[in-house]
């Protein structure tokens, strides 16, 4: 199948009323969506993804006015939450209406909701009679894509077409958000901070731990993920770091360069100290780096504040060993 990157709009509403799947940009990272509907269209996502069943799909609407026709029980924290924050990078858990199929949601009866914040996306949501369902569009368990390239590099001739929205504005996955009544609960941390969640409910953010083995699988449980073929290390801080000699390394750095190894082997998250500037250089920077042909990828923690727990949950994750 030939790969087709364009703006082309109507052509994949066509695609997509026809069970077909294509990749979109999102304000995150880019999706690979189909009719959140269509049984047919989601079997295909897992089938070109590789990606377990257990783990279940957000669905993206085009307004908080569409969710009542998908979820019911919504919590008010949950309505509060939507009206601070869509269109954003925030994904509510919710008690699903029967007309989400059951493969949307691996068999659970929550599913996952957002409106994502990129003006080519809404128009195509808005265009089309039903939700889409997207994961982000890269194999199972490798790094995100962050531009029409990067799904590209990873997915050519798998899919018909890739919306090209240019390169996301945020760079790092929604952060994810269930409820236990009032009480909001954090699935993944993501590209929302936890604190302005906090602000808007008043109170704090609670981690969630699964209570029995058939719960559906969430990225924020999995050790291993976003991660580069390259073997990577994470550390604190390059500062003191010794690297051994004969091993080929590349860093990947907050905001200071280093002179262990050679400027082309070395990416600077941001130079100006800027945490979102580096979790919009994030995905970039491990795709280029597994590009070069180096043995190691040595990368060091970011502040631990705002975006940048996000930031450090991505390097952790794709730092550890299946
Ligand atoms: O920013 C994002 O959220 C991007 C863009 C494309 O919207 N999407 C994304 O999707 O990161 P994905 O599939 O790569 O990660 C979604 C996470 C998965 O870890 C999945 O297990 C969890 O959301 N999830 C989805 N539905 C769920 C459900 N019903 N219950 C628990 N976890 C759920
Ligand atoms: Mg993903």
């Amino acid at each position: 199948m030939e790969t087709t990157v364009g703006v082309d709009l109507q052509a994949c509403k066509v695609i997509l009323e026809n069970d077909g799947i294509v990749a979109i940009p999102t304000e995150t990272v880019y999706g690979l969506a189909g009719n959140a509907l269509s049984p047919k269209a989601i079997e295909l996502i897992y089938v070109v993804k590789d990606r377990p069943r257990v783990n279940p799909l957000i669905i993206h609407i085009s307004s908080a006015n569409q969710l009542e026709q998908y979820a019911k029980n919504i919590p008010l924290a949950a309505t509060r939450l939507m009206e601070a924050f869509w269109p954003g990078p925030l994904t509510l858990l919710l008690e699903k209406k029967d007309n989400i199929p059951s493969e949307a949601t691996s068999g659970s009866p929550l599913a996952a909701f957002r409106v994502p914040d990129h003006p080519l996306t809404l128009q195509l949501l808005q265009s089309v009679d039903f939700p889409l369902v997207a994961p982000s569009a890269n194999p199972f368990g490798y790094i995100s894509p962050s531009s029409a390239q990067h799904v590209l590099d990873q997915l050519s001739g798998k899919i018909p077409y890739i919306l090209d929205g240019g390169p996301c504005e945020k760079g790092i996955e929604s952060t994810i958000i269930g409820f236990e009544g009032e009480k909001a609960i954090l699935y993944r941390s993501g590209a929302l901070d936890n604190e302005a969640i906090s602000f808007v409910l008043g109170q704090n953010l609670e981690k969630y731990t699964p209570k029995s083995q058939a719960a559906p699988v969430t990225s924020g449980m999995m050790k291993h993920h976003y991660a580069p073929l390259t073997p990577m290390l994470l550390v604190d801080s390059l500062a003191d770091f010794e690297i051994q000699s004969g091993v080929k390394v590349g860093i990947i750095s907050f905001d200071t360069s280093y002179t262990v190894v050679e400027d082309q082997f070395q990416i600077v998250l941001s130079p100006s100290s800027d945490l979102l500037e580096a979790a919009k250089n994030l995905y970039s920077a491990l795709h280029m780096m597994d590009k070069k042909n180096v043995e190691l990828i040595i990368a060091e923690k970011v502040p631990h504040q705002g975006i940048g727990i996000a930031i450090n949950d991505r390097l952790e994750k794709a730092s550890n060993r299946g």
